[in-house]
């Protein structure tokens, strides 16, 4: 039962994991498993190191999974030692990046402040971007998970211009959940999406919080993926460890696409 037009989103974050040739054989694998399937977009967000290769083995599976990246930097260029600019992803096949995610804003330790121009540099030069925002089990625990996603996305969102709106995806993941086996119940997930949506609207106007799609991250896999996928604003996944495995993504990304 289709609950909005907005086309269902599915990420792949690999995080710092495969290698060369597991990541081709992971990129084509994906691709195979997914040739049936329509009416859903999905992405594999890469290592650095193995964008050129996944770049080629998408290029001859000739599915339209996206090309994405873990980071960028929010400079456009210049002495800035082991920083990747948007630049440089776009000119070596990439749509898509990640920006806040919880590992760099809590294991590297970036702020509000270097997550929304990341995610403006992006942006400006022409890639899609998926926001992450979350709360720790500390900051739930505490009840103050809408205030930090409100905090973290009204940071990341408040200076982008109407026309680029089109090209930001939000992903709530509550960092309790990643990585844990823990999963945000599918009524929580809706409760913190539907805030979310409402935040989007009160800084964008109705139309783009209606349009922006909202998706969920945290242990989601193939036994819970329907539930979630499931809820009027959950409108996809952006999944770790069963991303890894090229027969689990692609199970996830069909329960987008009947959701
Ligand atoms: P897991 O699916 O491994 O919990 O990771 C989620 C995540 O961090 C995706 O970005």
């Amino acid at each position: 039962m289709p609950t909005s037009s907005r086309t269902p989103y599915v990420g792949g974050n690999w995080k710092m994991n495969t290698d060369r040739a597991g990541a081709r054989e992971l990129a084509a694998g994906v691709c195979e498993h997914l040739a049936d399937v329509e009416g859903v977009e999905a992405a594999v967000f890469v290592p650095f190191p193995y964008l050129l290769t996944v770049r080629e083995a998408l290029d001859k599976a000739g599915k339209r999974v996206k090309l994405g990246a873990q980071d960028v930097s929010d400079r456009e260029n210049g002495a800035y030692t082991g920083e990747v600019s948007a630049a440089m992803l776009l000119d070596s096949g990439v749509h898509a990046v990640l920006t806040g995610h919880s590992e760099r804003r809590h294991v590297i330790g970036e702020d509000d402040a270097l997550v929304a121009a990341k995610t403006r540099a992006a942006l400006d030069a022409g890639l899609e971007v998926v926001v992450c925002v979350g709360e720790t089990l500390e900051q739930r625990e505490a009840g103050q998970t809408d205030a930090i996603n409100a905090r973290q996305a009204r940071a990341a969102l408040a200076e982008l211009r109407a026309d680029v709106l089109g090209r930001v995806t939000i992903a709530y993941e509550p960092v309790w959940a990643i990585g844990t086996g823990r999963t945000a119940t599918p009524d929580d997930a809706q409760d913190a999406h539907a805030k979310l949506r409402a935040l989007v609207g009160s800084m964008h106007g109705q139309a783009a919080a209606g349009a922006m799609r909202i998706i969920y991250g945290g242990s989601m896999k193939p036994s819970n993926a329907a539930e979630l996928l499931a809820r009027e604003d959950v409108d996809g996944g952006l999944i770790g460890e069963a991303s890894l495995k090229a027969a689990d993504f692609a199970a996830i990304v069909r329960a987008a696409a009947e959701s």
